[in-house]
């Protein structure tokens, strides 16, 4: 398929669903442990934190349609605007303990405050951007992180940030070859004990006005 036929557009609030279900198959290493025995309820729990995201978090997203059926190919969000960070906290949780129970809901939300981040306000970041596998190697991540880069500048950012993981190759590939570079690292015992990631990358590209 031709890099042409995939045009980047603004996610639509009824595609959360399908945004949750790419998101929770693209990290489906990650996701098992948090989840464990509550696999079955993780979309509908991602597809309500990407609506939290979208009305509390100063998040958008962006999607790729796959051009022969019109389901989702690929996704990304984008944060542009300050996070009302108590509220979404609140809610999320909420949602977690609604559809996982206390106990549950306390071991997913500890791996899930990994990695660390306070973002500050002349920077956008890039956070669960995913290929379907079939459509990957075929410049569909770029194409996002193009769009995502183009937004942030027209919110004023000069800056735009994300989290990697250590072990990604793939990512960290990609990341580089679009002109992000690493800033810090952090380290987590916890994630490497259950998720298998011992370090977080934070990488950052500075935009051209
Ligand atoms: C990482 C991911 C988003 C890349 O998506 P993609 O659409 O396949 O990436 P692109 O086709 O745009 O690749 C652009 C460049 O990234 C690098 N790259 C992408 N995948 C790579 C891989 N598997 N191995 C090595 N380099 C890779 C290459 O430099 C590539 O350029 P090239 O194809 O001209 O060599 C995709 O593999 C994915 O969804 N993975 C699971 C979720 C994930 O890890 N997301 C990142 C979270 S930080």
């Amino acid at each position: 398929m031709d890099a042409e036929q995939f045009t980047v557009r603004a996610a639509r609030p009824e595609e959360e669903t399908a945004i949750a279900a790419l998101v929770i198959d693209g990290f489906i290493d990650k996701f098992r442990p948090i989840f464990r025995g509550g696999m079955d309820r993780s979309i509908r729990i991602m597809q309500r934190w990407i609506e939290l995201e979208h009305e509390l978090g100063g998040v958008r997203s962006l999607v790729i349609e796959d051009p022969a059926c019109g389901g989702l190919a690929a996704s990304v969000g984008v944060r542009l605007a300050e996070p009302r960070d108590d509220l979404l906290s609140r809610r999320l949780w909420g949602i977690f303990r609604q559809n996982l129970g206390f106990l549950r809901t306390l071991w997913a939300t500890t791996l899930l405050s990994y990695p660390r981040h306070t973002s500050s306000p002349g920077e956008a970041y890039v956070e669960r951007l995913v290929v379907a596998p079939g459509f990957r190697r075929m410049g569909l991540a770029r194409n996002l992180l193009w769009e995502a880069e183009r937004m942030a500048l027209e919110a004023d950012k000069r800056a735009i940030g994300l989290h990697v993981s250590g072990n990604n190759l793939p990512a960290l590939t990609l990341y580089d070859s679009a002109g992000y570079r690493e800033v810090s690292r952090q380290r987590s015992l916890i994630t490497a004990r259950f998720l298998g990631i011992r370090t977080w990358v934070y990488m950052r590209k500075e935009l051209l006005l």
